[in-house]
């Protein structure tokens, strides 16, 4: 008999179509956003699910879903899981890094462009028919090539970020993380290992690309933000959470911060009002990684470790691997 999976939201067609070939799929193509109560309803006697970030997997869930062995998040990042307790029910979690990063850089590097030189700003003002002549300061911006650029959280995404600036734009990159890359690693980026303060105090342009956590909540807020250059642009394609929304509306509006460029919110899909009142700031839906080579890649990943897990015991990009080896 066939596994069966829950595949909780709305995916590529042809991944669903290969992950039929393994397993009773129940799939949700008119992408409900369910309850956690309904999501726990639809996981009885499943084994697998696909989950994207919008399912929270917590012990509640796990000890209501006893027959639960996999979450195989179609993200990166996996702050809608509890790890330590997937990995006390024997539920093995997984990822899909490094097929996102690439893509994700490049669209951290289009935000900061965007955000710098006022590009969908000027948009508006030339849509509403504002636009009359040529002026010597209209939506004159901040320059990219040739200044500091701050990258905070230094993994996979951040390095390609740091490439990208140091070898594209001639920028100084300096970062903070808290694992210091090594040697080779930061000349490979062109960056400059610094401290927080200094990380904030001196770039011209700051990338958040850290991890959420407990731990990493509001690391840019209303103090952090009061050591910026009022000249700065902050930009996060990283989570929600990790910057208070409330300070940093605050300090837009005060020109305390130029501009900021936001792909993700506390809260989201909810934007914090006075952020969206704020005209020096770029807001996307959570696209970073939106491609379509880039979500069907993974897609497949997140597939290729359901079909990997349950039906030979191995996983490819594995949370957890103790349960694996349990
Ligand atoms: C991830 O994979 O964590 C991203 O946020 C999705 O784009």
């Amino acid at each position: 008999m066939k596994p069966s999976i829950l595949v909780a939201r709305a995916i590529f067609p042809q991944v669903l179509t290969q992950l039929a070939d393994h397993f009773e799929v129940t799939a949700n193509q008119d992408d409900v956003a369910w309850t956690p109560a309904e999501l726990t309803q639809q996981l009885q006697g499943k084994q697998g699910v696909l989950t994207m970030g919008s399912e929270r997997i917590d012990s509640a869930l796990l000890a209501a879903c006893p027959d639960l062995k996999i979450c195989a998040n179609m993200m990166v990042g996996f702050n809608n899981f509890d790890l330590p307790a997937m990995t006390a029910a024997g539920v093995l979690a997984t990822n899909t890094p490094d097929v996102l990063t690439e893509t994700t850089a490049d669209f951290g590097f289009a935000l900061l462009l965007a955000t710098a030189r006022r590009i969908t700003e000027s948009e508006h003002f030339l849509r509403a028919g504002l636009w009359n002549r040529w002026r010597y300061d209209l939506f004159a911006g901040a320059e990219v090539h040739g200044s500091t650029l701050g990258i905070l959280g230094m993994g996979r995404i951040g390095q390609g970020i740091a490439k990208r600036g140091a070898l594209g734009f001639g920028m100084q990159v300096i970062y903070h993380n808290r694992t210091r890359l090594d040697a080779a690693t930061e000349a490979a980026c062109g960056a400059r290992y610094v401290s927080k303060e200094e990380l904030l105090a001196s770039c011209d342009h700051l990338l958040l690309v850290l991890p959420y956590s407990a731990q990493t909540h509001h690391s840019i807020g209303e103090a952090e933000l009061a050591q910026m250059k009022p000249t700065a642009t902050l930009v996060n394609i990283a989570r929600g959470g990790i910057v208070d929304d409330a300070a940093l509306a605050a300090a837009l509006r005060a020109g305390t911060l130029a501009a900021a460029g936001l792909d993700v919110f506390e809260g989201e899909p909810q934007v914090h009002p006075d952020l969206l009142a704020c005209h020096n700031v770029v807001l996307t839906p959570h696209i970073a990684s939106a491609t379509q080579s880039t979500r069907l890649a993974m897609a497949q990943l997140a597939a290729d470790n359901l079909v990997g897990f349950l039906r030979h015991g191995k996983a490819l990009t594995p949370l957890n691997p103790q349960v694996l080896a349990a």
